[in-house]
Order: structure tokens, then sequence, then C-alpha cells
């Protein structure tokens, strides 16, 4: 066999480190008490998953850093807590009930069930791949000399998967479009597609596949109405529109936040967190005047942009993606995505909805829902602009970029998760040097004033230097160590994780090093 040339090998060899780096996040999030799969002692649930001691501190300060930054630095913008189950209707205005599908197949011989558009989108990437390969090898063969722009646009082979990919995507979505699901199915035979499973091509016919999942509200069969479980926490906003702008008498243009549980009953599910059966989405209906709302779509991505920036997860790590198709009620529509260890993804979603929602809910219920404006003296229903973020992609964001393998000046290497310290779990590690000589009776005695103001651990167990590792894979930012001199001088060491630096400084100084460091004036004061 011809062994492959370099080019190639450290082309694959970067995938594998994805998968790597991939592996490496799901390990360490379960060895360091961040996430479970649900109910694992019964083999778990598919794309199901359970937030640890760390992972749920974790969780609960992402949000506070998006509840102080959306709404209580936010005058106009206001909170709201709707119930997950909902009037049925809810769901008919939407449009959820018609059209929240996902189109799926089956494959006869494996009875594993596909997405249909995915089956056909991974074809796709395997044509890039192809088209990859060669321009890695040109690369190789020319060197300084390579000019990939004019090789991709000239090059027989990459030319033609790049045409092929092209062609066979438009035609995708203009089934989909059409709802000509007879097509799709049509063009995965021609494209000879196989389950991945099976090699076999027995496929079913494509069926469109509600991803709502239903429950019943009632004590008996017959009484017992059907519900949904809420897909998106918005519609929630949307039908206490009237009620939150008549009782805080708000004026347009205001804001409405939400941060709650919704659920899809997603058929392809993986990707860890990232897609979810059940998960948590932080979202921000804004109200404003008809014909204003395109001014307000790029102020909302521009105050969106400079929050994710504020926590420093490396600005390379975004992009945006914005839409070309868009839903029939949005006017306007891009996605924040993020760096993933498997790629760039949608992180966060911001679209401009008009007045589409409010004005379904309007015809269905029968209620008005308009605002009446003093300054241009007539009533209107308020055109829209979402900010919808899933917490657990912000979740995996903040973590999969935060962990780190690093070599060291003396040549060893450490584990460290440098997740940044307003969002880190556990904001300090307290250590008496020795299980003695009253030093564990001023650790404690520390911690018991430092858990008024933070969420910090004692820990006494091994050597100092094993401590420091532990809670730098944990992601502590701070250690606190006491020893034979504190008793002395009422000074502690304190050790930042990220630098390693270490400082004697007396006790009393303690509380305000941790809190300047977490301030969320520090952090979202741009
Ligand atoms: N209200 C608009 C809405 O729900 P979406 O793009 O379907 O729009 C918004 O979802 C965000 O919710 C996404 O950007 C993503 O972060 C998160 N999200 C969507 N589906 C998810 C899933 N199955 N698992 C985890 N997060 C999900």
């Amino acid at each position: 066999m011809k062994s492959p040339n370099k080019a190639l090998f450290l082309y694959f060899c970067g995938m594998a480190q994805e998968q790597d780096k991939f592996k490496q996040v799901i390990s360490h999030a379960k060895e360091y008490g961040y996430i479970f799969s649900s109910s694992e002692i019964y083999d778990g649930l598919s794309a199901v998953y359970d937030y640890g001691q760390n992972g749920v501190e974790l969780k609960n300060n992402i949000k506070a850093y998006w509840w102080k930054s959306m709404v209580q630095l936010h005058e106009e913008i206001v909170g709201l807590d709707a119930a997950i189950l909902m009037h049925p209707n809810t769901w008919k205005a939407s449009g959820h009930v018609d059209a929240f599908n996902d189109p799926m197949i089956d494959n006869r011989d494996s009875k594993k069930r596909y997405r249909a558009d995915v089956l056909v989108e991974d074809y796709v990437e395997k044509l890039e791949q192809k088209a990859q390969k060669e321009i890695a090898k040109a690369k190789k063969r020319f060197g300084d000399q390579f000019d990939e722009q004019e090789f991709v646009t000239t090059h027989p082979r990459v030319v033609k998967y790049r045409r092929q990919s092209k062609e066979i995507l438009s035609r995708l979505a203009k089934s989909l479009t059409d709802e000509d699901l007879a097509d799709v199915k049509a063009l995965i035979e021609e494209l000879e597609i196989a389950c991945p499973v099976s090699g076999s091509r027995d496929w079913t016919n494509v069926k469109q596949f509600n991803l709502m999942f239903g429950t019943k509200l009632g004590a008996s069969a017959e009484s017992a109405s059907d519900l949904y479980l809420r897909p998106e926490t918005a519609q929630g906003i949307f039908v206490n529109f009237s009620n939150v702008q008549k009782t805080g008498r708000m004026k347009v243009p205001f804001g409405i936040a939400q941060i709650g549980k919704a659920f899809r009953n997603e058929i392809v599910a993986r990707q860890f967190i990232f897609r979810q059966r059940e998960f948590e989405q932080m979202e921000m209906q804004y109200f404003v005047r008809p014909g204003e709302e395109l001014k307000w779509f790029e102020h909302w991505k521009e105050v969106r942009t400079k929050w994710h920036k504020s926590l420093g997860l490396g600005e390379e790590n975004y992009r945006f993606h914005d839409h070309e198709k868009m839903a029939h009620y949005a006017n306007a529509a891009t996605d924040i995505e993020f760096n993933f260890p498997f790629g760039f993804k949608e992180l966060e979603g911001i679209h401009s909805r008009t007045d589409f929602d409010l004005k379904a809910h309007e015809n269905l219920s029968g209620k008005k829902l308009q605002f009446y404006d003093p300054e241009l003296g007539e009533n209107y229903v308020p055109y829209v602009i979402e900010t919808s973020i899933g917490l657990d992609r912000m979740f995996l964001a903040v973590f999969s970029s935060a962990l780190q393998e690093e070599t060291l000046e003396d040549g060893s290497s450490r584990t460290v998760l440098k997740i940044p310290s307003v969002l880190a779990p556990v904001k300090a590690a307290i250590f008496p040097l020795l299980k003695k000589d009253g030093l564990p009776e001023i650790a404690q005695s520390i911690l018991k004033d430092l858990q008024w103001d933070f969420n910090v651990i004692y820990d006494e167990k091994d050597a100092v230097g094993r401590r420091y590792r532990r809670q730098d894979a944990a992601g502590t930012p701070f250690c606190i160590t006491v020893d034979h001199d504190t008793k002395e001088d009422q000074c502690v060491t304190i050790r930042h994780r990220d630098t390693m630096e270490q400082k004697r400084v007396p006790i009393t100084e303690v509380k305000a090093i941790i809190q300047k460091d977490i301030d969320f004036r520090t952090w979202l004061d741009f």
C-alpha cells in the first residue's frame, strides 16, 4: 500500500485531533462532575443529559450572566417565567403543529431512522472532503508556489465535486420548500446513498415527522386533552405580551426575556449536549415600531456579539451566518456560530420575526395584542426582534474552549479548565498546608466567612501540588493556602489558576481580591 503523503496525513490528523478533543471534553465533563448521561444506571437515555455538582453551578452562572446583561442592565427589558405546558391553540397559531417538521426516512434492513436532508448533506460533506484531499495534495506538490484560488477554480475534479455539491443542495432546498418529499427520496436513490449501519439502499418513502412531544392533560383517557411540551420558550412571551405591557406600563421599544426548558423529539440526536431532546433556551423578544425592525435587528446583532466577546473565549471562534432563505415570517435572520470541537455550528439565532406571532395569536384567540403609541397617536401590532441562545450550547462553548493541556516550564504538563472566573462553578478552594497544628481550623474559618459571598470548597487531602492540579482541572480560579506563618502574620498564599502566580496577602484582603476578579461590572461594562 502506498503511504499517504505528509499533507494528506496532516489533514486527516487534524480531523482525528478534533475527534480526540471532543472525546476529551465529554470524558472530562463526566470526571469532574459537570455532565452525566441521564439515568445512566439504566444505560442512559439518548440525547438527554444531567448536570452534576459543578455543571449546575456553571449553568446557573451562565444564566445569571445573561440575565444581568439582558434584563437587569436594561430598564426597558423585563423577565418572565411562563409555564412549559400551554394551551394547544398556541402551537396552532405559531405554526408548530403544521410546520415544525423534519423529513425522515427509514432503512428497511437496519430499521434505523434518519433525517433525509442530513443523509444528503452528509453525502455532500464527503464530496467536499474529496475536494479538500485534492487541495492538500496540490499544496504539498507546489509548496509556496501554490495558488489555492486558481487551483479550486480550474482543477477538473475539484470543480466537478463543488459543482455537484451545489446542484445537490439546491435541488434539496427546492424539494423541501415545495414539500416534494418524493423528490427527496428520488435524490437519495440517485446518489445511491446507503444506510451507514446495514449498507443497504432499501429505503421507505420520506415522511414529515413533527418534532413536538405530545402529552395528555386530565385524569381519564376519554376526557384528557392533547398538549405539547413547548418546543421553544418564545411563545410564552408572545401570549403574555399584553399582560406584561399593561402591568409593567411598558412603552415600545421594550423587551421580555425568559430562560426555560424546551423539548424537541430530534431525529438525529448527536454531538453530546449540542443537540438534545430536552434543553434550555435563553430568549428575548424585543417589540418595536413597524418599519424600525431592521435598525433594531442590527442593534441586537451588535449587542449580542459584545456579550459573547466579553467572556474572552477567543474572537476567532465566532462568526455570523446570515440566512439567505428565511422562514416565511422573518425578514432578516442570522446565526452566531461558535467553533465547537466538531467545527463552526449555530450557538445563537437573531431573527427579525415581523408581526407574525402576535398577529397569529390575535387571529386565533380573538384578543387584541396591540400597543397604543402615544407619539404616533395610533394602535399597532409591534414587530419583533428575537435573540435566542441555547443555554446548553453556551455551556459547551465555554467548557470546550476552556479545556486545555499546557506544557509547563519544567517540561511537565497540566490539564487546566480556564473557565472565565465570572462563570466558574467554584470560585476558590481553601487548603490547610497540613492536617494538623491548628491549620485546618484557620482554613475552615476562612471558608465559613467566604461562603456568604461565593461558592467555595475546603480540601485537605494530598500534597498541596496535587490539590492545585485537581482544582486547575476542575476550573477553580483561586486556591488559598493556610500555612504555619499564617498563625503569626495573618496572611495566606493565594494562587491564580491561569497564571499559577502565588502571592502572600492578608486574610482580610482575600474577599476583595476574589470579588474584583468575578465582578459582573469588570466583565460586562463595555
Ligand atoms: N425561538 C426561536 C428558536 O427556538 P431555534 O434556532 O430553533 O430558534 C434557538 O433555537 C437556539 O436554541 C439555537 O440557536 C440553539 O442554541 C438552541 N437549540 C435549538 N435546538 C436545540 C437542541 N435540540 N439542543 C440544544 N440546543 C438547541
